[in-house]
């Protein structure tokens, strides 16, 4: 155990790899995390929290924006004046970071970017990134379709599809959206009746699935996150519809949390792309790779995989941790 768990580890942060040779001080480092909107960034919030544990020589300053990016350039300018030795970022969305990342530059601080990506001029101004391929996701789940219309002799009917959109400007959203549309693009029979922003979140997805479902036949509903998915599923049934294996609309989603699985098994989701959040053990190796002087790669995918109703799902519960 490292002797700073007894004294302030933010005095003379900046010294830290001097002092941690004498067992003196944590490495301390300021996590700016976008909120709690869904399971997804619940689980990551504690996969990294959980990665860098006092024990293992770490103090890690957690700040939950509650989706407002005004919060993450705050917390961002505070970690800097509290001289951190790293800053972890998930941001919201990608454009606004060029002046707090080149103020965190001038310090000297590392920021690593995780989850969503950030659009800067200069790339030089943060360490590396860690996520996921949105784009892929969302490709992937436009050749599924493709694939579940051929085997359900549906290809050349009329495809109504409504899309409910994560955060506008947040990779999520841009690369699930884009990567999904390139496939659409590719069908004549593909009319998309409706792309909405519902924030990634349970309450607006019912809310804005309702006002959808009011205006438009609906076949697939492609739902960028799992908890837009639970309202949208309420919405379908207080429209009286149904959804999933032999439902009215086909649901495509993105995330892969345990309680979507459980909704797919039951036959109410027919699939659903993961979206890994288990950031934490990554974010570690890579810190500790910096800490050692070693080059870390600059671009990191998280690796992902899709569930459907042909799979048995109910085998991979025991052991999913979200
Ligand atoms: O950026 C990752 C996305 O953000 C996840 O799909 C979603 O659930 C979260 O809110």
């Amino acid at each position: 155990m490292l002797g700073l768990l007894c004294c302030n580890p933010l005095t003379g942060g900046r010294a830290h790899a001097e002092s941690r040779e004498n067992n003196e001080k944590a490495i301390v480092i300021g996590y700016s995390q976008i909120g709690a909107e869904s399971d997804w960034r619940i689980a990551n919030t504690e996969s990294v929290r959980g990665a860098f544990t006092m024990e293992d020589g770490f103090y890690l300053i957690y700040e939950n924006a509650q989706q407002m990016q005004e919060k993450q350039l705050k917390a961002l300018r505070k970690f800097i004046l509290q001289g951190v030795d790293y800053i972890i970022l998930n941001p919201i969305v990608e454009n606004g970071w060029d002046s707090v990342l080149q103020e965190a530059k001038d310090a000297g601080i590392p920021v690593i970017i995780v989850d969503r990506k950030v659009s800067v001029e200069d790339e030089e101004l943060y360490t590396c990134w860690i996520g996921s391929d949105f784009e892929k996701e969302g490709r992937d789940a436009g050749q599924w379709l493709e694939t579940y219309l051929t085997e359900n002799e549906k290809e050349d009917e009329d495809i109504q599809i409504a899309i409910l959109q994560g955060t506008e400007g947040s990779s999520a959203q841009l690369g699930r959206t884009e990567g999904f549309t390139k496939i659409a693009q590719q069908h004549e029979n593909w009319k998309i009746v409706a792309a909405l922003d519902a924030d990634f979140t349970q309450a607006k997805g019912k809310e804005v699935m309702r006002r959808i479902l009011e205006d438009n036949e609906v076949d697939v509903l492609i739902s960028e996150n799992d908890n837009m998915t639970f309202g949208a599923i309420e919405a379908i049934r207080e429209e009286g519809l149904t959804c999933g294996v032999d439902g009215d609309i086909t649901v495509i989603s993105f995330d892969a949390v345990r309680a979507a699985l459980g909704e797919l098994e039951a036959g109410n989701i027919n699939a659903d792309f993961e979206c890994n959040p288990l950031h934490g053990p990554v974010l570690k190796e890579t810190i500790l790779a910096l800490e050692s002087g070693r080059q870390v790669d600059k671009i990191q995918y998280m690796e992902e995989t899709y569930f459907d109703t042909d799979m048995d799902v109910a085998a991979c519960l025991p052991d999913r941790t979200y």
